[in-house]
């Protein structure tokens, strides 16, 4: 069995982690200084968001050097020394590989415009209809070379040709360079943008949803501005430079486009379960959605609710759900993915007063809450985004209290090796989505307020509310791990 087959990846943005030079950005020291709390919480992996230098338009997804550390986050030695001590405590290390496209700071945005994506405009303005996933045309026109170039973001974000072989070459050696450094994987940034129609022909009106939230509203069918042809030799020389490190894929396309991704990749992101209503039905659907994926010889999704793109699990689904959130995702059979502050139950805050992320997206990237004072011990000096809440959430006083998201995510991760392969849904009340694990444990989640029949004889060994059980019913908002 490979490492990561039922492994938990801790998801640091390092931005938001912990700062430890008193600048108010989080950094590597910091991340390295904290490896005890991820080790804590029982995470096989930590997936480190970019920690390359950026002019930060997209906050390190603009990248302008592949190979090197923003000296915001510290040096090459100390991401070393953080691989080195990651380790030691038997926690791989993820980066996060951003092949679709460069900073338009990049050298090679001026010394080799061949690696780009140009085309002249069409009625004085863009190419074509194609929309940037952060809103506007996915076109900007560069007066210096008198064409239009592609970004499937912002405009500080020029895509790359990937019909070009020396991009793949360029990419392949980036991949070599953070292997030879000991990394153990990476999650491949928005990786259904890296292809597109070759013809760069306008997307179509939309006959039918696209199946996930999408800038626009989904007016437009998005078939020719991504997933385009070519994917499968595009990832197979991913693969080809990363050997066997672990490759998970941000495909952000409904499940039924990802099989031809896990033709390389070894697990996609399950979004349609990130973006799903808190309802049983809704619930049970892309569970299902995300198990058919799975087959004996093709890998299956990672599951995840919590990033820094989307409002925190918390914040979406309700606080009064976040400790069964936490039972459902960390039942599911594959890898999962937890982004930091989850464990805490933290929920979105207010984002800067003056917004740095132009698409919206501070509010999901408030400070992870260490101690109970004003700056949450994520600080010594002015925190670049307050944190939310930390007098009423946070590690230091979560630390022992049974009762806390903390300490059900600990036990929830200690529980998963010992759930047996396979997911098999259970026919229950309709407000309830219940599930074998194999022949080992059935998991019952109740998302509503009512008390319902729990669908298992014996006494639940992790129950999210005390008393929770009563009369074989389970509490409204409650969830139950009971052996089979
Ligand atoms: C991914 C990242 C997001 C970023 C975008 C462009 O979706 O998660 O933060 O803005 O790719 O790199
Ligand atoms: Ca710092």
């Amino acid at each position: 069995m490979t490492w990561w087959a039922d492994a938990t990846v801790y998801q640091v943005y390092p931005r938001s982690f912990q700062d430890t030079n008193g600048d108010g950005v989080g950094d590597l020291a910091g991340v390295r200084r904290r490896l005890g709390h991820i080790a804590r919480v029982g995470a096989d992996a930590v997936w480190l968001s970019p920690i390359y230098p950026s002019p930060g338009a997209d906050l390190g997804y603009d990248i302008s050097d592949y190979t090197a550390v923003d000296p915001l986050f510290g040096t090459l030695e100390e991401f070393d020394r953080l691989v080195d001590d990651a380790h030691a405590l038997n926690i791989r290390v993820l980066l996060d590989l951003v092949p679709c496209h460069t900073s338009t700071a990049h050298p090679w945005f001026k010394e080799r415009p061949g690696f780009y994506i140009w085309a002249e405009g069409r009625d004085g303005g863009p190419p074509n209809n194609w929309l940037s996933a952060f809103g506007g045309p996915a076109w900007s026109y560069d007066p210096g070379q008198g064409r239009w170039y592609l970004h499937s973001f912002y405009p500080e974000q020029a895509d790359l040709d990937w019909r070009n072989p020396e991009v793949v070459a360029a990419v392949q050696d980036v991949i070599r360079f953070w292997a030879a450094r000991g990394i153990d994987g990476f999650r491949v940034d928005a990786i259904d943008r890296l292809m597109k129609d070759p013809q760069l022909r306008d997307d179509p009106p939309a006959a039918v949803p696209f199946g996930l939230p999408v800038e626009g509203g989904g007016t437009l069918a998005l078939t020719n501005s991504r997933n385009g042809p070519g994917i499968g030799k595009a990832l197979a020389a991913i693969r080809a430079a990363a050997g066997d490190l672990f490759l998970a894929g941000e495909v952000y396309l409904p499940a039924d486009a990802h099989p031809s991704f896990l033709e390389h990749l070894d697990t996609t992101f399950a979004f349609e379960l990130f973006h799903a209503p808190w309802e049983a039905a809704a619930l049970r659907q892309a569970i299902e959605r995300g198990i058919e994926l799975a087959t004996p010889t093709r890998r299956g999704p990672a599951w995840v609710l919590s990033n820094h793109d989307f409002p925190r699990v918390a914040t979406r689904w309700g606080a009064q759900h976040a400790r069964a959130a936490a039972v459902l995702l960390l039942t599911l059979p594959g890898p999962v993915f937890v982004y930091q502050g989850e464990e805490l139950g933290q929920l979105d805050g207010p984002g800067a007063e003056r917004p740095i992320d132009r698409a919206g997206r501070d509010a999901h990237r408030h400070p992870v809450q260490w101690d109970p004072e004003p700056r949450a011990g994520f600080t010594d000096g002015i925190p670049w985004l307050e944190p939310v809440d930390p007098l009423e959430r946070s590690v230091a006083v979560q630390t022992g209290d049974p009762l806390s998201v903390l300490e059900l995510t600990r036990a929830l991760i200690a529980l998963r090796p010992h759930l047996e392969p396979g997911l098999l849904m259970l026919e229950t009340e309709p407000g309830l989505v219940a599930f074998a694990r194999g022949e080992s444990h059935v998991v019952v989640v109740n998302t509503t307020a009512a008390w319902l029949p729990v669908p298992a004889a014996a006494e639940p060994l992790i129950l999210t509310a005390p008393g929770g059980v009563r009369d074989g019913r389970l509490a409204p908002n409650a969830a139950a791990i009971c052996p089979a």
